[in-house]
């Protein structure tokens, strides 16, 4: 254990199963010392929240489809009774329809984009406002983008767009709430096998090109992107907000 999250209270969401970014976050931060809850969407990523969970003593399982206010609302009064205070949140949420992760992002739907940023970016919106009064001893909340936010990724597409929106949501509420001693930040993660990117077209041809391109000659490994997230939630990055943080191996610098 090295200390680094001792006593700090953490919720983790969007562990969907063993290969979430979010469950590599939460398992560094059981490491680290800190106390966590989880939210869930679904009876199906709660059976594997709880079979995960069984082994990190005093785990909260809530559940929390971020589409509805009421559930937002619920999982911050169920953490005020058992946390009392909230030290950081991990954002690791979101979806878009399959059929909008394909060919060209002209064909759209309205419905299609509306639920993309709802879910993948307004979400984040209303996590920090209702984690906010809870942390009243400031706190960091870490948000998970991709590279498509800021550049055509092929097949991104509407959630390209979500997360543009979603980083520059990281800069206002950091700007809103800088004072408050509460940062936000965000990790634009390489590429990694996961059920969310599984629903991309050809996300392995995107991860067989990532390798043979990013300066670091491999591909990402989610503990990178976990110990990236326990250094934005620790003290040791104090000075750091409003920042999207690429763990990419470099595959962001390159111009070919
Ligand atoms: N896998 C990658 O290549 C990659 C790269 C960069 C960024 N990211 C981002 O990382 C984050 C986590 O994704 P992942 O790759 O670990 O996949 P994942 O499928 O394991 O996680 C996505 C999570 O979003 C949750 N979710 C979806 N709709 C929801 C809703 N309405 N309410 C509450 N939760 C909802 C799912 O339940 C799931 O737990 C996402 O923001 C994703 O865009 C992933």
């Amino acid at each position: 254990m090295n200390n680094l999250l001792k006593d700090k209270n953490i919720l983790i969401m969007g562990v969907a199963n063993k290969w979430s970014i979010a469950w590599a976050i939460a398992k560094a931060f059981h490491e680290a010392g800190a106390r966590l809850a989880f939210t869930y969407q679904g009876e199906r990523s709660y059976e594997h929240v709880k079979k995960l969970t069984q082994n990190i003593k005093g785990s909260i399982l809530i559940p929390c489809d971020v589409t509805k206010d009421d559930d937002i609302k619920n999982t911050f009064e169920q953490l005020k009774e058992e946390f009392k205070t909230l030290d950081g949140v991990i954002h690791s949420i979101a979806h878009a329809r399959k059929e909008e992760l394909e060919g060209l992002y002209i064909n759209t739907s309205r419905e299609g984009y509306l639920m993309a940023q709802d879910i993948s970016a307004y979400s984040l919106v209303s996590v920090t406002k209702h984690a906010k009064p809870l942390m009243t001893e400031g706190g960091s909340i870490v948000a998970l983008t991709y590279l498509g936010g800021e550049r055509v990724v092929k097949n991104y597409n509407v959630m390209g767009v979500a997360k543009a929106a979603l980083e520059a949501s990281v800069k206002y509420l950091a700007a809103d709430l800088g004072r408050e001693n509460i940062r936000i930040n965000a990790i634009s993660a390489g590429p990694i096998k996961t059920l969310a990117a599984k629903g991309i077209r050809n996300f392995n041809t995107m991860l067989k090109e990532f390798e043979e391109k990013a300066p670091i000659g491999r591909l990402v490994k989610t503990e990178e992107v976990a110990n990236t997230a326990l250094f934005l939630c620790s003290f040791l990055s104090s000075g750091i907000t409003g920042e999207v943080i690429h763990v990419d191996g470099g595959y962001n610098i390159l111009g070919y």
